[in-house]
């Protein structure tokens, strides 16, 4: 294998869910659930109404996709409710992945047999082991190689992409897959008025290659940079220890088995902690505001993504530098800025800059600086 070769984005996939849930269908969900409970819990304080106005002014979403609809709607329920598949079934979280790395392969023209490895990098796992990246390995067909999963919350997809980029120049891959299947819709407490229109369901994929293998047309990685500072300001703390909540039924509308988080703190952190984190990152690469084409943000709520875009590019962006998907997907977690690029790359030319960027739980965040080549 070549040593230093020079990392490049081939290609990207996207798998969307059929299925689509509106404001308003969810607000009327939550809100027959509140006086459901309100009647039942007549001592409890009472649960108020949620409103459409609200989710759309304070996150910007609209909709979001979701891969069962009728039990999350269902106020008995709120919660996707899937069939346990059997162990020689595929699973579920590896089905999406799949699909978003056909999507992926295809556009590259990329033969699974030329890939080396698989990265499944998501905010959270359907199982302990055998890692998921493995089962998408076998069922791509990838018959040498390896394939981990590794999970940083909504930055999952740039610690992959740079991890990716980190074997491709050390020589110890020249194909690397970086899968995002994000069924956010499991770790989201549906019940929680002040987080329920948060999350959807996605997957997305991101092929990571050696330049010379690369088609024509790609993306040169200029740099990646990652960050993490603890906070429990955005925290799930279900797990193997204990799973009392955890993705199933709950009973109450708080549960820190599911996503839970200080939404003002951590739109007041987050906020300049990346903005100063791609300011810096951009002039190591002897990049500014003006240089910057576009702006693929990670996906959480508008106005993080106004504040951090105005900050870097010096004015407010408008829509063509900094594109939104948040409106029809909602939050997708670490899926969010690789769907922004996804969906809104192909008018770019040779020779455009760009930066796609995640932040999230942790805290975490990374940059990852691309330029169109061919
Ligand atoms: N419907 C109607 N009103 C609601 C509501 C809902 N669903 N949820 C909360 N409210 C009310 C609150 O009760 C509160 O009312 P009050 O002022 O009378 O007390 C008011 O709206 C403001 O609530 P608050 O939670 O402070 O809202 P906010 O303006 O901070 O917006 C978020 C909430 C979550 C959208 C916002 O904080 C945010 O996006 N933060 C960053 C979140 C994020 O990116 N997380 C990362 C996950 S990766």
């Amino acid at each position: 294998m070549s040593i230093s070769a020079i990392p490049v984005i081939s290609s990207t996939g996207l798998y969307t869910p059929p299925e689509s849930i509106s404001n308003a269908e969810l607000v009327a969900s939550y809100n027959s659930y509140a006086d459901r409970y309100n009647a039942a819990h007549p001592d409890a304080e009472p649960l108020t109404h949620s409103s459409v106005e609200f989710i759309e002014k304070a996150s910007g979403i609209k909709s979001r996709h979701v891969i069962d609809k009728a039990s999350i709607l269902d106020p008995d329920i709120m919660c996707p409710r899937m069939e346990e598949r059997p162990n020689d079934q595929i699973s579920v979280m590896a089905e999406i992945g799949v699909a978003a790395c056909k999507d992926a392969l295809q556009r590259a023209g990329r033969d699974i047999k030329d890939v080396d490895a698989i990265l499944c990098a998501a905010s959270n796992l359907q199982r302990a082991y055998p890692a998921m990246a493995i089962e998408i390995q076998m069922e791509l067909g990838m018959e040498h190689g390896f394939a981990f999963d590794l999970n940083v919350a909504c930055s999952s997809a740039t610690f992959g992409i740079q991890t990716a980029a980190d074997y491709i120049r050390s020589g110890n891959a020249r194909s690397v897959l970086v899968v995002n299947p994000e069924i956010t819709s499991g770790h989201l407490n549906w019940r929680d008025r002040d987080s329920h229109f948060i999350f959807g369901d996605v997957a997305t994929a991101i092929l990571v290659e050696a330049k010379d293998i690369a088609p024509a047309q790609h993306w040169e990685i200029l740099g990646t940079r990652l960050k993490t500072q603890f906070s429990n300001n955005i925290r799930n703390n279900f797990g193997f220890l204990n799973r009392a909540h955890g993705g199933i039924e709950q009973d109450g509308p708080k549960s820190d088995k599911l996503f839970i988080q200080e939404g003002r703190k951590v739109f007041k952190e987050v906020v300049p902690m990346v903005a100063e984190m791609i300011v810096d990152h951009a002039s190591t690469l002897g990049l500014n505001g003006a240089d910057l084409r576009r702006l693929w943000l990670h996906q959480a709520n508008a106005g993080m993504n106004r504040l951090i875009a105005q900050r870097v590019l010096g004015h407010e962006a408008n829509a063509d530098e900094s594109p939104t998907v948040l409106d029809v997907y909602g939050n997708t977690s670490s899926a969010g800025s690789i769907i922004a690029f996804h969906l809104n790359s192909d008018d770019l030319t040779a020779g455009d800059t760009g930066l796609i960027c995640s932040f999230g739980a942790g805290y975490s965040a990374g940059t990852v600086f691309v330029r169109k080549v061919g």
